[in-house]
């Protein structure tokens, strides 16, 4: 309800100040937590409007000076901030990691990512709040706040991976764009997109497991009624790096010059792997055509059939009668 909602909102903003002057003024804060930040190529200004910070490295520094403050129990394990030991005790979620607040729609902190420092790999690389009454994570999107404006403006929302990649091409003056942190893309979150722009690109890591999720992502948008294109990037980059290796102009050069729409994208993909077989070939077509299935507006998909018919040398009719078939098989 409306006062518990309230609370845990207080709570979190207490936690972004707690995290931020940890980082800006004290010692431990400035040689660890800002210096990572400062190496990762974030100015102050990008560190400052996404309200960045540090979590100290000890058990209850944050959860004994929120008690100290007289910040309730409840509300801090509610917040995922603190948790409970056996004995009734809390001790921190966060420690020794930088601090990303998640922000909801109307900028409010709703929850944290807090990113470890260590290249152990027996430590999760992040730890994410925990769902909570104000913090459903299928229904946020890291970034969105900051990006609100611009996607209306610029009528198209990029999507990328991590909370990182948010701010770098933040930094680098495209400002519409977000991230499904913490979570594959949800059919909740492309909705929230779609309430500003109809247009979805996305720009997710030149790995694998970033082009399967691109492959998942796009028929997701499709089935929403959204547009999707998809920018790759080479293999072992993420658009954070990527832009920090290239400068933002070659990177703006890179998202205008290899943006695919995504009939272009799934056949560049599939067809690396079939090769010449013709087989495998059919198979990449049907699949294809299995994403232009799943657009709801039958006028749109027949140009992409057309498209298709022209990328692939396939006869229009035969690719119309195989959407018919696998719309029918879907009714
Ligand atoms: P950096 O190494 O800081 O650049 O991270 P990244 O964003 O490039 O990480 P990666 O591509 O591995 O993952 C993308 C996003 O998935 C991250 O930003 C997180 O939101 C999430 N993620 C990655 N690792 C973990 C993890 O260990 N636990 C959880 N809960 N989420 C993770
Ligand atoms: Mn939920
Ligand atoms: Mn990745
Ligand atoms: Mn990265
Ligand atoms: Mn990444």
């Amino acid at each position: 309800e409306l006062n518990r909602r309230e609370s845990l909102m207080i709570v979190s903003g207490y936690a972004t100040k707690f995290f931020q002057e940890s980082m800006w003024d004290t010692d431990e804060g400035k040689a660890i937590g800002l210096s990572y930040f400062k190496e990762r190529g974030f100015t102050a200004e990008t560190m400052r409007k996404f309200e960045l910070g540090y979590s100290p490295d000890q058990w209850e520094a944050f959860t004994g000076r929120a008690l100290q403050e007289g910040y309730q129990q409840e509300f801090l394990v509610e917040s995922g901030l603190s948790v409970k030991r056996d004995n009734g005790t809390l001790y921190d979620r966060y420690r020794g990691r930088v601090m990303f607040p998640i922000h909801s729609f109307t900028g409010r902190v709703i929850a944290f990512g807090g990113r470890t420092l260590k290249s152990d790999k027996s430590v999760p690389k992040y730890v994410n709040s925990p769902e909570s009454e104000i913090y459903h994570k299928s229904n946020v999107l890291y970034g969105l706040f900051f990006a609100k404006k611009a996607i209306r403006d610029e009528d198209n929302c990029y999507l990328v991976e991590g909370y990182a990649d948010v701010l770098s091409v933040h930094q680098a003056g495209i400002e519409n764009v977000v991230a499904s942190s913490g979570t594959s893309l949800t059919v909740e979150q492309i909705r929230l997109i779609g309430r500003l722009t109809k247009n979805i690109t996305i720009l997710y890591d030149g790995d694998a497991a970033g082009i399967k999720a691109s492959l998942r992502g796009l028929d997701l948008i499709l089935e929403e009624g959204l547009n999707v294109k998809v920018v790759s990037f080479p293999n072992g980059d993420d658009p954070d790096s990527y832009v920090r290796k290239v400068g933002t102009n070659a990177f703006k050069t890179h998202i205008a010059e290899n943006r695919k729409d995504f009939i272009l994208y799934k056949t560049d993909i599939l067809l690396k792997d079939a090769g010449n077989d013709p087989i495998k070939r059919a198979e990449v077509i049907r699949e294809v055509v299995e994403s232009i299935a799943k657009i709801p507006d039958s006028i749109k998909a027949s140009v992409f059939i057309k498209e298709c018919s022209y990328i692939m040398h396939i006869d229009e009719r035969a690719l119309l009668s195989e959407l018919n078939k696998m719309k029918l098989a879907k009714a």
